[in-house]
């Protein structure tokens, strides 16, 4: 075990039992609740938390992939239970935070547990974590470690384009690092992309590339492939975002992103020692075309919750912020990936219509900053609103002692850079539409939900 991971443990276990002191359960309110769980029925790694995990967790959590600790075997498994237990009830693994009860729940990249998942496991460990029948035991999964597009079987090629990071050379044990190269794309033509996707380029890089982003620099000077009268500010456009278990992104039919040439690729590639050195930690980005122009643009937009400079998160104190952006066109709403850093607690998106009405469209209330994730809703739930909506953005900052990621709640904190600043924005991918194609789509949901 190498001493980062003893250190979150302890962590995890000073915080449960704060956590536990903060409830006021007595002994005697712990061993009724014990054995309230006891007389439950006896769940079982074979019987049913192997399946639970293969699902859920094996993927980051076996050999050669990003988790700190194997959880493949039962023998594996057991001696974390504890701590699975703290980690599962919080809410925390698998990573997946948003609130399961406010706003949209559909995603088409949904990897949280659902409740009854959860309290399988839950009760699996308070029963002490037992192994039952190993002839239950579902068959080991087997797992392709093969470098390999996985988007290349359903596009039917490999990509177009392959842009690849400059390698990083990463010490076997230190702090996470945030590389951030820049490569040109050799693009001399305008395209339009119809898929992405990002991974690590060897098998080194497999281990500590803890996700990747991929912005796109490029230069416009009109507002390609936008109905007349959108409004949109031109910054540097996320273009990808990888995690481990995603498989890159398809653009919804008839919708792509426009790629000029002469742009460039601005990586943003988060490393987690592995115990290894690893020197040439790189990723590379893979990007299939349109053949032809498609009718919609995507755009990403930062949704801000501050104003300019007007991050101020005074010690010891929770702040909130919020910021406001209106839609001047009518458009999707395909995602939500809130931005903070390690004050980062929450971070809800709100929908103001023009008549007056308010919804949520989602919240984070548990923000993990190591973990940006993007929650990308399913097609047909994918928020259609009319020109004149305000999407409304309000986050949370705890700079108290009680947030285990603040490194000094005695500090006062401001906008920046660095991971011990703060940043709040959510970045969320907007395709806009043409009213008459606002007006279609609406119609078509509407007799689809009857
Ligand atoms: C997308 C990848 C991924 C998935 C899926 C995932 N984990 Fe993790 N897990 C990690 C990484 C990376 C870490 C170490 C960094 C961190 O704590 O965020 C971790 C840490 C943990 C820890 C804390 C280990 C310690 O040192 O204290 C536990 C416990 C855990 N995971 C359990 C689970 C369980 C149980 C599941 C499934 C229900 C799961 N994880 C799913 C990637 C993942």
């Amino acid at each position: 075990m190498n001493t980062k991971l003893s250190r979150l443990s302890i962590k995890d276990a000073i915080l449960k039992i704060a956590i536990g002191a903060a409830a006021g359960l007595s002994a005697v309110a712990v061993s009724a609740q014990v054995s309230a769980q006891e007389s439950a029925q006896e769940v079982t790694w074979s019987g049913e938390v192997a399946a639970i995990f293969q699902e859920k967790c094996q993927e980051c959590h076996r050999p050669n992939s990003i988790a700190p600790m194997s959880l493949l075997t039962y023998a594996e498994a057991k001696p974390w239970a504890p701590i699975i237990r703290y980690r599962v009830e919080n809410r925390v693994m698998p990573p997946w935070h948003v609130n399961p009860e406010i706003g949209i729940q559909q995603f088409t990249n949904d990897r949280g547990l659902t409740e009854e998942q959860r309290q399988t496991i839950l009760t699996w460990v308070d029963q002490g974590a037992p192994e039952g029948d190993p002839s239950l035991a579902p068959e080991p999964l087997e797992f392709n470690d093969a470098l390999v597009w996985r988007l290349e079987d359903q596009m039917g090629s490999a990509p177009d384009l392959v842009v690849e990071s400059e390698p990083f050379d990463l010490a076997a044990t230190t702090q996470d690092k945030w590389f951030r190269p820049t490569t040109p794309t050799g693009l001399e033509e305008e395209r339009w992309v119809k898929a992405i996707e990002i991974r690590p380029k060897n098998e080194e890089s497999r281990k500590v590339v803890h996700h990747a982003l991929a912005f796109l620099l490029q230069q416009e000077d009109g507002k390609r492939g936008l109905p007349e009268d959108v409004d949109v500010p031109f910054g540097p456009s996320l273009f990808m975002e990888w995690a481990v278990g995603k498989a890159g992104q398809i653009f919804r039919p008839d919708t792509g992103k426009l790629m000029m040439p002469g742009s460039s690729i601005n990586w943003e590639v988060h490393l987690h020692a592995n115990g290894e050195r690893v020197q040439n930690a790189q990723v590379e980005l893979g990007v299939w075309f349109h053949d032809e122009p498609p009718e919609h643009r995507t755009i990403l937009s930062m949704f801000d919750a501050q104003g300019p400079n007007s991050l101020d998160i005074p010690p010891g104190e929770i702040a909130v912020t919020q910021g406001t952006f209106a839609l001047t066109a009518p458009a999707r709403i395909e995602n939500f990936q809130p931005h903070m850093h390690m004050r980062g607690k929450a971070m809800s998106m709100e929908a103001i219509y023009p008549n007056g009405q308010r919804e949520v469209l989602s919240f984070v209330d548990n923000f993990q900053w190591n973990w940006q994730i993007n929650y990308v809703y399913d097609e047909e739930i994918a928020p259609i609103v009319p020109a004149g909506t305000i999407i409304v953005t309000t986050a949370w900052h705890d700079n108290t002692e009680n947030n285990p990621h603040n490194p000094d709640p005695n500090q006062w904190v401001g906008w920046g850079d660095r991971t011990v600043d703060e940043m709040a924005h959510n970045w969320v991918d907007v395709t806009y539409l043409g009213q008459e194609e606002y007006e279609r789509l609406i119609a078509e949901r509407s007799s689809a939900a009857r």
